[in-house]
């Protein structure tokens, strides 16, 4: 089962994996977490803030994918690297820093891009575990073949107008693409909140704003109980159902 997170900037897609990864794991899964994000968020919160992501191991990346002459190699092997650098969190549970889009621009062919690209299709395409994807950007820098592969993708959404836009643009791209896509509604805190999004997407799972969320952060600790805790449990059995 192959699942990727998006949504709007801070609403809580790095949260919301680390937990659902935790949880899933729990239940007996192997699971594996990738930090596709540039900033480490998901790394750190896991307290494996110091790993240094693949796509900037410049050794790795220049052996891989640059060929002499200045040109990148466009399907770098790169199927060995996901056990050599994936650290473990907890028991069945382990993470994987991949490292985020170069900003230079989404459809750069730079080597760095190549690497990630790549490393996606493999988690996608080649596993057998439970994979978990935190994105920072859009889908956009995964191939086509390797979006449509993915078996959900959650689109994390916080109450407020800054979330519809973006929640439609992916929702519009899921379906371009084929796959299902589910609106998950973070940080609500009541009954308004909850129908503010509903209304322009429907009935969804909502997980309670809560504050022991940051808190808990703060110390590099993930919650295991509460509302909280509660929700994510209840979103991890409709997605593996
Ligand atoms: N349900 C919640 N209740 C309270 N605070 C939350 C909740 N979910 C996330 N947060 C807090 O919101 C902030 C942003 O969360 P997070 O980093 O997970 O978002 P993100 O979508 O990954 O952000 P970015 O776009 O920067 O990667 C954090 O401080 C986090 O602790
Ligand atoms: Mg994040």
């Amino acid at each position: 089962m192959k699942i990727a997170l998006t949504g709007k900037g801070g609403s809580g897609k790095t949260t919301i994996a680390a937990h659902l990864g935790r949880v899933l794991s729990e239940s007996g899964n192997s699971v594996l977490l990738v930090d596709a994000d540039a900033s480490r968020n998901l790394a750190t919160l896991l307290a494996h803030e110091d790993t240094t992501p693949i796509n900037e191991m410049k050794d790795v990346v220049n052996q891989r994918a640059r060929i002499e002459g200045g040109l990148v190699n466009l399907n770098p092997y790169v199927r060995d690297l996901i056990d050599k650098y994936a650290v473990d969190v907890s028991q069945n549970l382990r993470l994987l820093v991949i490292g985020g889009v170069e900003k230079a621009g989404m459809g750069c062919l730079c080597p760095e891009n190549s690497m990630l690209r790549s490393l996606l299709r493999e988690l996608v395409l080649k596993r057998d575990e439970i994979v978990i994807i935190d994105m920072e950007a859009g889908l956009e820098i995964m191939g086509r073949g390797t979006v449509k592969n993915v078996d959900t993708i959650l689109v994390i959404a916080e109450p407020g107008y800054g979330s519809i836009s973006v929640t439609k643009e992916i929702l519009k791209f899921a379906k371009e693409m084929g796959v299902e896509a589910r609106v998950v509604a973070n940080k609500v805190r009541n009954k308004s909140d909850e129908k503010y999004l509903s209304e322009y997407f429907g009935p969804m799972q909502t997980i309670p704003a809560d504050e022991g969320v940051r808190e808990s952060s703060i110390k590099g600790q993930l919650l295991s109980e509460g509302d909280f805790y509660d929700s994510i449990v209840k979103l991890s059995k409709k997605i593996t159902r």
